[in-house]
């Protein structure tokens, strides 16, 4: 096994964007656990053929073809129960079904004493058919249809989180129409908005979700909520961005609510049970990211919010939380063939595989950074400046923009790119009719598929004519 920490100085810097990629690592063919699944290790008996829960790449490519995610059971296992033992009892861990959402998924979840937050008609369907108790899951949306409600309410979700002042109308009304009392929370918009290592706390109530703390949207939408008969409003809800590893926008955000909390408190009062905090919580994308462990991000959040209730002289409320990338967004990778190899002279080299923005769109949406490995062999060839792009008839369909592959590396080898478990599946596409790749688990020498890949004629059934 050879997985070891990171890069040496820079190189190529006078084609390399600046601060984007800090060079080749010092042995490209060493795996940052950082970034890589718990189980991935590079077997130097085998040719340095990398394996994953016991199998090796090339038998998974042999077995379920190439592009595929493959997705490490035990690790996603571990994550899942970390967050849940470091938030333990007096707290809930809702999973977040956006960042990926399978059956097979569900079920572990149920198993690890997690909850389940989904946001769509089909999220809900997939939870309930995997057999997810309805009182652990949350619905969340910010245009749910009365369909979704009616569902909802009828499978008996533990929560539906309002977003707006018609839907906390709507969802009483349905509720009540059904001869039942929901239990519901407010999302707010707390005026923070937080990314990767910064967080802003002014005017960010300008978005599509939650209602505005300020001006007393908040407050207002509190005072309805809790006339009207078919709701019980158990508490408020703040989601602040993506991708966080600063907990000083947490921080704030805490203050914030606890606040709206005392108010309620004095306006009407009512002591409100709970308290979420959404997702968001940051992970390695590539070996220059830091995390923080679940152990800190529980100890962080609950001194934050003990500490402003104590000052608010508040009972502390149960906390919950809805990480779906720190869970799974490490545990899967994406493997590729490469196809074809241009290099354009005194600028870089392009690798095509065999998959592209269908299959990861972040990196062109969001400028994602990604790493990358040859994991079919071992190679000791000087590294070569090399961006990774897809088989879209689309200039912008890279995976990864910029990165240090072996200079030998050719036609038929296999490379994966690491941390692809989140935001990946979940936001695949069909452009240019490319077949949405498989989700196949791993664990202890055995591989199956969780997801199917698409097929053809599965193209072909939704196309009626
Ligand atoms: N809770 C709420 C209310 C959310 O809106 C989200 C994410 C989460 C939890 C989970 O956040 P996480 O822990 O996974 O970061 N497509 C983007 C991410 C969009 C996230 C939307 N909401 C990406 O690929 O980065």
């Amino acid at each position: 096994m050879s997985r070891s920490a990171h890069p040496a100085g820079p190189r190529h810097a006078d084609v390399l964007p600046e601060g984007h990629y800090s060079g080749p690592a010092a042995d490209l063919n060493e795996l940052d656990p950082k970034v890589w699944a718990q189980t991935v290790t590079r077997d130097d008996d085998a040719n340095g053929v990398v394996t994953v829960g016991g199998i090796d790449v090339k038998t998974l490519a042999e077995r379920h073809g190439t592009p595929a995610y493959v997705l490490d059971e035990d690790d996603f296992r571990q994550r899942a129960r970390a967050w849940r033992t470091a938030f333990g009892h007096d707290a809930d861990v809702f999973y977040a079904g956006k960042a990926f959402l399978s059956r097979a998924v569900v079920r572990w979840l149920h198993e690890e004493g997690l909850n389940l937050d989904v946001c769509s008609g089909g999220e809900l369907a997939t939870a309930l058919s995997a057999g997810m108790p309805a009182d652990r899951i949350a619905f969340h949306g910010n245009n749910k249809s009365v369909g979704e409600i009616t569902r909802a309410i009828e499978a008996g979700v533990g929560r539906i989180v309002l977003d707006s002042f018609q839907e906390i109308v709507r969802v009483a009304h349905i509720a009540q129409s059904l001869g039942k009392r929901q239990r519901v929370q407010i999302r707010i918009t707390v005026g923070v908005e937080a990314h990767t290592h910064e967080f802003i706390a002014t005017a960010h109530e300008d978005q599509k979700f939650g209602i505005p703390l300020a001006g007393g949207q908040a407050a207002e939408a509190v005072r309805r909520a809790l006339q009207l008969d078919g709701l019980e409003l158990i508490g408020i809800h703040s989601h602040i961005g993506s991708q966080i590893f600063d907990m000083s926008g947490f921080e704030v955000a805490a203050h914030r609510v606890v606040g709206l909390l005392k108010d309620i408190r004095d306006e009407h009062g009512v002591e409100l049970p709970e308290i979420d905090l959404g997702g968001g919580l940051g992970i390695a994308y590539t070996s220059d990211d830091d995390p923080r462990e679940p152990h800190d991000i529980a100890k962080a959040l609950t001194e934050i919010v003990t500490r402003e209730c104590d000052a608010a002289r508040l009972r502390t409320p149960r906390i919950s939380v809805e990480p779906g990338r720190a869970i799974v967004g490490p545990t899967a990778f994406t493997l590729y063939e490469v196809g074809t190899i241009k290099p354009l002279d005194g600028l870089r080299t392009y690798v095509s595989v065999d998959g592209g923005m269908s299959d990861n769109i972040r990196t062109a949406l969001y400028d994602a950074e990604y790493s990358v490995a040859l994991v079919s062999r071992r190679s000791d060839a000087e590294p070569m400046l090399a961006r990774v792009v897809g088989k879209h008839c689309e200039s912008g369909d890279i995976v990864v923009k910029d990165a240090f592959l072996p200079g030998d590396l050719a036609p038929g080898d296999l490379v994966a790119v690491p941390a692809t478990g989140a935001y990946c599946r979940s936001m695949a596409s069909n452009y240019n009719h490319v077949l949405r790749p498989p989700v196949v688990a791993v664990k202890d020498g055995e591989s199956r598929v969780i997801v199917r890949r698409e097929t053809e004629e599965d193209l072909l059934r939704l196309d009626v004519g």
